[in-house]
């Protein structure tokens, strides 16, 4: 049988439980994943691409089905060149569904053999996204149950000392 590897892409800036969670079930549907890092994000990024790999990296330390890559350009080709058979992506709400919608067609449109898979989050994390995550530990805020311990070291480093 052929390998069946997927996609997980993201900016994770930073990485959350939601993330890691929909990574770790993805590994059960797929042989491999592929966690795609955006290197071009629309804001500037609080964490660099090479801190968002390795946050990723630090979630999965043992685990050889999941690679980590940087994402310099279109999903679809990158997909493509890969031989990804699907995207990953997680849904926490209705409010997500829109946008991941219009991704998954327009990435079927550039590339008709590819798949967007979604998987359900757990209810319980899924008014958790990075952004907020971000905001709530820049002011302070307890974040360290919605992310990794790493990340939540992380983000206490980045803030120390900050209003
Ligand atoms: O975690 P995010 O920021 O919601 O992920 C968005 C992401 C990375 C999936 C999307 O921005 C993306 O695919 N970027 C790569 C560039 C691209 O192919 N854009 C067109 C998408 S249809």
């Amino acid at each position: 049988m052929p390998e069946r590897m997927a996609i997980c892409p993201g900016s994770f800036d930073p990485l959350t439980n939601g993330h890691e969670t929909i990574m770790r079930r993805g590994l059960a549907l797929f042989d491999r994943i592929i966690v795609a890092v955006t290197i071009n994000l629309k804001k500037t990024p609080l964490f660099t691409t090479e801190e968002r790999m390795a946050m990723v990296r630090a979630s999965f330390p043992d685990e050889p089905r999941i690679e980590i890559e940087a994402l310099d350009g279109l999903l679809a080709a990158y997909a493509r060149s890969r031989g990804a058979v699907a995207i990953l992506r997680g849904l926490r709400a209705p409010s997500d569904f829109e946008y991941e919608l219009q991704m998954a067609q327009m990435n079927r449109h550039l590339h008709p053999d590819l798949d967007t898979v979604f998987l359900a989050s757990d209810a319980d994390g899924s008014y958790v996204s990075s952004s907020i995550v971000k905001e709530v530990a820049r002011l302070g805020g307890h974040v360290a149950d919605m992310v990794p311990p790493h990340v939540s070291a992380a983000l206490a480093a980045k803030f120390s000392g900050r209003p």
